[in-house]
Parts: C-alpha cells; sequence; structure tokens
C-alpha cells in the first residue's frame, strides 16, 4: 500500500499519527519522492540518529526547506557548535532557570486572571503564548512594547502552505532589523539580562582565540532564544489541555492529586511533541533496515513518530499521567542540539497546570472549535476557545 504522505495538507496538519504509523510499520526509512526527503520514524532509529551527528548533520537547515543560514545555534555541526553552545549553556543555566519560578508563576497568574474575565477566552491568544512570550522576553531584555511584533514574526516564519512567501520575508527583515536594534541599544546600555551576560562572557573558540560574541552572532543567539523559547511551550499548553479534554479521567487525577503534574508534563510532550521534526543532511552514505539513504539526502527524523512507537511505548495512543518517564526525553531532541530550554519549558508547562488546575479546576477548552494551519516542524493549535468556570476559592499550589 503507498503511503500519502503530505506534510504540506492539512489532513495531516490534523492528525498526523495514522501516517507516523503507517511508516513506522511499513517504510521505517521512507523516500518521499516528490519533496525528495528521507524519514525516519522509529524511536530506535530517531535517537540513534540524533546521536550520530556525524552522518546527520544540521547545517542544511532543520526544517524539510532549505534554510537561510542566520548563525542559529540549531544549524551549526561540530567544531563551530561546541563552542557557541558552550557559551549559551554558560549563561542559561539550571539554577538561573529554577529561579524565576516566582516570577513565571506571578506572570501565569495575572495572565490567567485577565483572560478569565471573559467567559470564553481564546487559551492559545490570551494565555499560551502569553506567558512563555513574556517570560523569554522578561529573561532576554526583549521590552513589552515589541512582544507582540517577536510573536508575529516568529509565528509567520513558522507558517507553510498556502502562505504568502512575500510577507514571510518581509517578516524576517523586519525580525532581523528589531534584532540588530536591540543588540545596539544593550551595548550602548548593558542590563542585568542574559544578553548582556552573554554579550560580556568569553571563551576560548575553536581557533584557540579567546573571545566574546560578536554583534551578528549576538544577534543570531537572540532571534534563536526569543522564538524558540516561546513557540515551543505555546503549543505545549494548549496540546496538553487538549489531551486533558480527550481522557477526562487523566484530568481527574491530575486534580486528585498535584504532585502528578511533573510527570504530566513529560507525557504531554511524548503525547504531543511540539516540536515534530528535526531535519539533518547525510554527509554519507547511510544503511538502515535494508535502504540506503545516499549522501547530501534531506532526512526528517520524526520525533511525533518515534514517540508513539509502540516498539518503544505500551498503549502510545493512550496519554497516561503516571506512565514512567521517558529517560531519554527525545521531544527535546538528543545529542549534541538537545534543547538548550529543557529546565525553562518544564518549568513553564508545569507551572501553567498547576495555576490552571488551582485557579479554574472546572476550565473546559473545546477541541472541536480550534483551528490550526500548516506548519513547517512544530505542532499545535493557533486558537482554542476555553470556558475558565468559577474560580476557585481555595488557591493551593502543588
Ligand atoms: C516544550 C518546549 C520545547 C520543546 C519541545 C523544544 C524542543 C527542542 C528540540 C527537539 C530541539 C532539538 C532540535 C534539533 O535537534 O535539531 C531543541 C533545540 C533548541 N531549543 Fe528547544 N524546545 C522547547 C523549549 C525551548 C525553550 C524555552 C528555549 C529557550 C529558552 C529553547 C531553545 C532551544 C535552542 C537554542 C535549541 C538549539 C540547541 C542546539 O542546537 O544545540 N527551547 N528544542
Amino acid at each position: 500500500m503507498t503511503i500519502d504522505f503530505d506534510p504540506y495538507s492539512m489532513a495531516f496538519a490534523e492528525d498526523p499519527y495514522p501516517v507516523y504509523k503507517q511508516l513506522r510499520d511499513e517504510a521505517p526509512v521512507y523516500h518521499h519522492q516528490g519533496l525528495n526527503f528521507w524519514a525516519i520514524s522509529r524511536y530506535e532509529d530517531v535517537v540513534a540518529a540524533h546521536q550520530d551527528h556525524e552522518a546527520f548533520s544540521s547545517a542544511g537547515g532543520v526544517t524539510i526547506e532549505p534554510m537561510v543560514d542566520n548563525g542559529l545555534l540549531i544549524m551549526k555541526d561540530v567544531p563551530e557548535h561546541r563552542w557557541h553552545k558552550a557559551l549559551v549553556t554558560k549563561v542559561f543555566t539550571r539554577d538561573r532557570m529554577n529561579g524565576m519560578e516566582p516570577f513565571v508563576r506571578e506572570r501565569c497568574a495575572a495572565t490567567l486572571e485577565a483572560a478569565a474575565a471573559k467567559d470564553e477566552f481564546d487559551f492559545v491568544k490570551d494565555f499560551a503564548v502569553q506567558l512563555p512570550l513574556n517570560v523569554i522576553s522578561e529573561l532576554i531584555g526583549i521590552p513589552e512594547e515589541l512582544r507582540g511584533d517577536i510573536h508575529h514574526f516568529a509565528n509567520m516564519l513558522l507558517a507553510r502552505g498556502d502562505v504568502d512567501m512575500m510577507e514571510v520575508y518581509k517578516a524576517k527583515v523586519a525580525a532581523d532589523e528589531v534584532y540588530a536594534q536591540l543588540i545596539r541599544d544593550r551595548r550602548a546600555n548593558p542590563r542585568d539580562d542574559v544578553i548582556t551576560l552573554l554579550m560580556n562572557t568569553e571563551l576560548e573558540d575553536d581557533a584557540g582565540v579567546v573571545r566574546k560574541l560578536t554583534d551578528e552572532e549576538l544577534a543570531a543567539r537572540f532571534m534563536e532564544l526569543a522564538t524558540a523559547g516561546h513557540e515551543t511551550v505555546a503549543k505545549a499548553i494548549p496540546n496538553g489541555a487538549m489531551a486533558l479534554a480527550r481522557f477526562p479521567s487523566e484530568r481527574a487525577k491530575l486534580l486528585a492529586d498535584r504532585s502528578l503534574i511533573p510527570n504530566a508534563v513529560e507525557e504531554i510532550l511524548r503525547f504531543e511533541p511540539p516540536s515534530q521534526l528535526q531535519g539533518r543532511t547525510t554527509t554519507r552514505e547511510v544503511t538502515l533496515h535494508g535502504v540506503t539513504i545516499p549522501k547530501g539526502a534531506k532526512t526528517m527524523l520524526l520525533t511525533g513518530a518515534a514517540t508513539r512507537d509502540e516498539r518503544r511505548f505500551e498503549n502510545p495512543d493512550v496519554f497516561d499521567v503516571t506512565r514512567d518517564n521517558d529517560v531519554v526525553s527525545i521531544y527535546f531532541g538528543y545529542g549534541i542540539h538537545r534543547c538548550l530550554g529543557i529546565h525553562l519549558a518544564r518549568l513553564e508547562i508545569r507551572v501553567a497546570f498547576e495555576e490552571l488546575l488551582a485557579r479554574y479546576p472546572g476550565f473546559e477548552v473545546f477541541p472541536e472549535r480550534a483551528t490550526r494551519r500548516v506548519l513547517s516542524n512544530v505542532r499545535g493549535a493557533d486558537t482554542l476557545p476555553c470556558r475558565p468556570g468559577e474560580p476557585s476559592r481555595r488557591l493551593e499550589h502543588a
């Protein structure tokens, strides 16, 4: 049977999981003739490909389409990647992220209260986007008045399918100018934020020179953190709310025992990974399951398919908040490109559900009225109606 895998179809955007299953079962190394890309879908194979960063290069971009190299960390190979990653990791520490919890909680509560003033609000735009956008902006120092633009640019860059590429290009040019201006401002007025820290941190680069980042390198980090730092979390929180609506028994478990929320966060990310695929380009022939991927081939590591692999997860299509944590957690990538924002992302999603369930235990979302677009490599709704219900009289945090 042929596999109808059209990454740009609305049907795939609505529900990619039947196609993923067919790929895992019938063509674990799949070649898309029309778009000329390859796809790996089984859990073990995706993990192995992540680990083999020499055979699977990120330099050609991490989506199906070619990407312009703007100096993004995610598009760097070793040895250059090592230096750049070491620098951001030095600044983006677990302690600094954990120190954000009171701020994240306060922002989350205020955003929820404001949204829930209406009988029905948009869970995505009024809540799930606002929280991570404000948190990452605070962390890297994006002024309040620019945050809406930053979100608009990021949103445009993710759009695929029926989109006006001229509008996308214009958004990209406008974003580049905003980031360049922010860097100029920050050089003139250093502050207590991550970008200023990055600006002032020295490290020995691959040529053995001790140096700091240039303005172009800083602008790339700025853009990467602002975009990756909010789009994925903004998808994860509604993905979680929709999963709880589909599986009411799991929601009841969380209401009865808030200590399950951290584990539920992992299950939300496994069940509906916000980052569905990581693109690579092979630097040599790779043979797997008797199929040879040629050198120089665009290859997708399908995380969205891997986290539903029945070879690795029992009843993978069941959302189970008590499921044993996936120790590898490939929904954050694996190997050298593993997500820089893991601690922050986990913190934000956990706090979002703690506050939501504590403040509005009867909240309802309506997945059947959610709207979606065809997107490049992420999965999530654009809009999702929510009724907050009665506020809880007794506020308690897990
Ligand atoms: C639920 C939320 C998130 C998910 C599911 C997620 C997922 C991922 C994945 C799968 C990768 C690997 C990409 C690859 O191998 O090509 C990645 C890399 C990255 N993520 Fe995240 N991410 C999330 C949140 C964040 C946040 C909050 C930040 C910023 C603070 C962030 C910053 C980055 C950066 C900079 C990289 C590139 C790392 C590298 O190339 O070494 N992410 N993320």
